[in-house]
């Protein structure tokens, strides 16, 4: 079992909490505040005993100077502010003489937040590529380390694993629950079934050959499903398809064509523009049509299928639920196992917007924050940000 910040004193300690502020922005507007809305747990948690609150957290990806200010944590701490009900101190630096002295001068109780660890990956990548002078440099700030940004802990950078290589470490309040959840999965109830949607089989080749092993039920939706319909032959006019994964398509129904469910119709139209649509069986759709959803029929097939399940993680939409036509699929699923009280994981970042969207988000038993680390964990790899912390003993 891993170390907890519960575990520790922290009374007048200089703690770093290392927490994932990387959130959806457009002109400095943040549009989704639920990744600082989870980590508040654990800020209030060191500022109740006393900690002196030193915040990391990247945002976006750094690759050249223009990429700075729009990638700028300042919005961030305006929000955690106004959150939090306690002032911020926010430095548009995160290394350097200025951090060194308000670190110095921090008093117990208050907070400072650094700017974009990111901002070192100008100067050769020195936070992703954890860069060994920059975590000791960062690691010489604090007495304690926390490591509270479960979005990033795939992810083995200076300001997470380098950090904790150096200082007496432990897992926050929010990788504390995702990991509750997500380890339900390593041991299931069952019938445990797997949901599977989103654009690309590209994406989730490990994830589809891990969960299909592990689950009772694979039913596959979203656009990935025409991948495989084209490995059963049919035509999916123009469709997204992965030529070069019709293959591991082909494969992996051959193998495990009864716990498959793959789409039996599908919402077509002429264009995504086109507010006009048909519902067609699978073996209708013509040339120049393209697939935007799973039909009534699937629909109800998947249904049936979920109505006995007693676990069921879900990753990505099964529909383009981004326009109001084609949300029917991932809404009616939702709707199912919330009514139902199926327990269920939302993991990855498209899904759980959409269960925002759709106004399922506070209803399902879990949605994580993490995008590219679920979908890791998924995959059963191991998580560096999460390996590097030490065990209690
Ligand atoms: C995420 O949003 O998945 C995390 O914050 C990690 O971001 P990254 O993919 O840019 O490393």
């Amino acid at each position: 079992m891993k170390k907890k910040i519960s575990d520790y004193d922290l009374k007048g300690k200089k703690v770093i909490i290392r927490v994932d502020f990387n959130v959806p922005m457009k002109n400095g507007i943040i549009l989704d505040e639920n990744r600082i809305k989870e980590s508040l747990k654990t800020i209030q948690y060191a500022i109740l005993h006393q900690a002196k609150v030193i915040l990391l957290s990247h945002l976006g990806r750094i690759k050249e100077e223009s990429d700075l200010a729009k990638n700028s944590l300042k919005p961030v701490a305006t929000s955690l502010e106004n959150l939090l009900e306690t002032k911020v101190i926010f430095l548009p630096v995160n290394v350097g003489k200025q951090v060194e002295e308000t670190v110095a001068n921090l008093k117990e109780g208050e907070v400072l937040l650094l700017e974009n660890t990111r901002y070192q990956d100008l100067d050769g990548k020195k936070e992703s590529n954890n860069d060994p002078q920059l975590s000791t440099y960062w690691a010489s700030l604090g007495d304690i380390f926390i490591n509270d940004a479960f979005g990033t802990i795939h992810r083995s950078h200076a300001s997470n694993v380098g950090i904790a290589s150096h200082l007496s470490n432990g897992i926050g309040f929010l990788v504390e629950k995702e990991l509750k959840y997500l380890s339900l999965l390593d041991h299931p109830t069952r019938p445990y079934m797997v949901i599977l949607g989103g654009a690309k089989v590209s994406d989730k080749i490990h994830v589809i050959e891990n969960l299909v092993q592990q689950a009772d039920y694979l039913l596959i939706g979203g656009a990935m499903a025409f991948t495989f319909l084209r490995a059963k032959n049919l035509e999916v006019g123009k469709s997204l398809v992965e030529e070069e994964w019709i293959p591991f398509c082909q494969e992996i129904l051959a193998k495990y064509k009864d716990k498959i469910l793959l789409p039996v119709d599908i919402s077509v139209s002429e264009s995504i523009e086109s507010p006009h649509y048909l519902e067609k069986t699978v073996e209708e759709i013509k040339e120049n049509e393209i697939g935007l959803d799973i039909g009534i029929q699937t629909i109800e097939k998947m249904k049936e299928i979920l109505k006995s399940a007693k676990t069921v993680v879900w990753n990505g939409p099964l529909g383009y639920y981004e326009k109001e036509e084609y949300q029917k699929g991932t809404k009616e699923i939702l709707s199912f196992l919330t009514e139902h009280q199926i327990p269920t994981i939302l993991g990855g970042g498209d899904i759980v917007a959409a269960s925002r969207t759709l106004g399922y988000f506070e209803k399902v038993t879990h949605a994580s924050t993490g995008g590219g680390a679920t979908l890791e964990y998924l995959e059963g790899k191991k998580l560096p940000g999460l390996e590097i912390i030490q065990d209690k003993e």
